[in-house]
């Protein structure tokens, strides 16, 4: 009887802050029967070679090839599963109208329980084979399809948090795609609640409910007000969206008085376990709340691009001491990948430092100290996802679970421009984080557990 489930031997990238990666050369990667990284061994450890040729030649150890590496896998903050059908299309108008031309329409068609198993089946493979390993959901306002996305993730393998999405208000949201009242949405979110909680007890990598009001200009204060007390109430995961763009925000602040963020305190709804999306035009009051109340920003760098009007300064927040992860927000941003939503947060980061417009003398045209770097990206991908979700993932470090993807640079085919031997393996890093294409992806692993594998 071996002391661990399985042992992996190979080099990992992983973060080690917000601004820094470290790399772990040849190590071994020992986990528990639950999933868990229970040590993580460097080859001048004491004990390294006698554990590895304990397990070496077993079925319990897999060595990498030359030419993989390991990282962690990603963590997708935001995602609206049922847009998933229009993705890469519809993104020529304003947020507004995007919802009311082609979102609502679309996102009606969910009560249909055997379309939404075809495409969120599809969806949640998409997200595995591009390597992200948790995702954080929108499903629409139906609940039984949204219990059915939590029950694809379940089986599938990825750790999925889904929230049945509430917009309960008349005035804001079509006759054909809306909850009932406030009663209505609350009742069929707790009852949502509690069934994807005793799902949970069968799903290794967990799965976990989320209240999930779309925005403050979609919901009634009484439902808002009575999501807050939900979440309280079952200790679960909260998600909307906060002050993406011009109008939404200028929408609450004339509809309450408030600004986005205090209005959302103010209905219970920060906290430890919240992730706000986009969070553009937050002031530094805002950024301060976030902090305080240790809600975090899903930042969605493609879909801002679209929607948001701006470029969010995302480096101020996380200085400020915000957490931040990324999202993809499918299908306000077209790709499902976080290596491309991680490569745009560099790239929209540099456009804010250096400005857009060409007839502004240099000095002008941009918000100095505002760019990111690619390790920094990564972080927010990883690490910075577990912890705006308050899980142990998103790390290759003892005590996180084995949420991992194996890379391949030197896939026939696919090959990542790497000559002669001895490159930095930060530059390799590098190439990666920019260079990679899902079929460089070969395996997926979520809690120990394989769950996707190219042939
Ligand atoms: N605000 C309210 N709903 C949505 C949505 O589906 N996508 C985006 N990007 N913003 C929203
Ligand atoms: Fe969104």
């Amino acid at each position: 009887m071996k002391a661990f489930a399985r042992v992996f031997q190979g080099t990992a990238f992983t973060a080690r802050s917000p601004k820094e990666i470290e790399i772990l050369k040849d190590y071994l990667f020992c986990l528990n029967e639950q999933g868990v990284i229970a040590r993580a061994i460097a080859p001048d450890a004491a004990d390294y070679a006698s554990l590895r040729d304990a397990y070496a030649g077993t079925a319990q150890y897999h060595r990498l090839a030359p030419g993989q590496y390991l990282l962690p896998g990603f963590v997708d903050l935001h995602v609206h599963a049922p847009q998933w059908a229009q993705s890469g299309t519809a993104l020529d108008i304003p947020l507004y109208d995007w919802l009311h031309t082609y979102t609502f329409p679309l996102e009606s068609k969910f009560a249909d329980p055997d379309f939404a198993a075809e495409v969120y089946e599809d969806l949640v493979s998409a997200l595995l084979a591009n390597g992200t390993t948790t995702a954080l959901y929108f499903a629409t306002i139906h609940k039984e399809s949204s219990l059915l996305l939590a029950e694809i993730c379940a089986r599938k393998g990825q750790r999925g948090l889904v929230g049945k999405v509430v917009m309960d208000d008349p005035a804001q949201n079509p006759d054909y795609y809306r909850d009932a009242d406030a009663a209505s949405a609350l009742a069929d979110t707790e009852a949502f609640i509690v069934a994807v909680k005793a799902l949970a007890k069968t799903a290794k990598q967990g799965v976990y409910p989320v209240v999930t009001p779309r925005f403050i200009p979609s919901c009634t204060d009484e439902v808002l007000k009575g999501l807050g007390e939900l979440a309280a109430k079952h200790d679960t995961h909260v998600q909307s969206h906060c002050s993406e763009s011009d109008w939404a925000h200028g929408h609450v602040l004339a509809r309450t008085g408030k600004r986005d963020a205090s209005a959302l305190r103010d209905f219970g709804l920060l906290g430890d376990k919240s992730v706000m999306a986009h969070c553009n035009f937050l002031d530094e009051d805002d950024a301060a709340l976030f902090a305080e109340t240790g809600t975090a920003i899903g930042h969605c760098p493609i879909s801002n691009a679209y929607f948001a009007g701006s470029v969010i300064p995302i480096a101020r927040w996380i200085d400020k001491g915000v957490e931040v992860g990324l999202g993809s927000d499918v299908s306000g941003g077209y790709s499902p990948s976080l290596y491309d939503n991680a490569r745009q947060a560099v790239i929209s980061s540099r456009m804010l430092e250096d400005g857009v417009d060409p007839s502004l003398p240099a000095d002008a045209r941009g918000v100095p100290a505002s760019r990111i770097t690619i390790d920094e990206a990564f972080y927010l991908a990883t690490a910075g996802g577990g912890e705006a979700l308050s899980l142990p993932i998103g790390r290759l470090a003892e005590g996180y679970a084995w949420d991992a993807q194996i890379v391949d640079i030197a896939l026939a085919g696919a090959r990542l421009p790497v000559f002669g031997e001895g490159e930095p393996l930060h530059e390799i890093f590098q190439k990666i984080m920019y260079l990679v294409r899902p079929e460089n992806i070969r395996e997926v692993w979520v809690q120990g557990e394989r769950v996707h594998a190219r042939a």
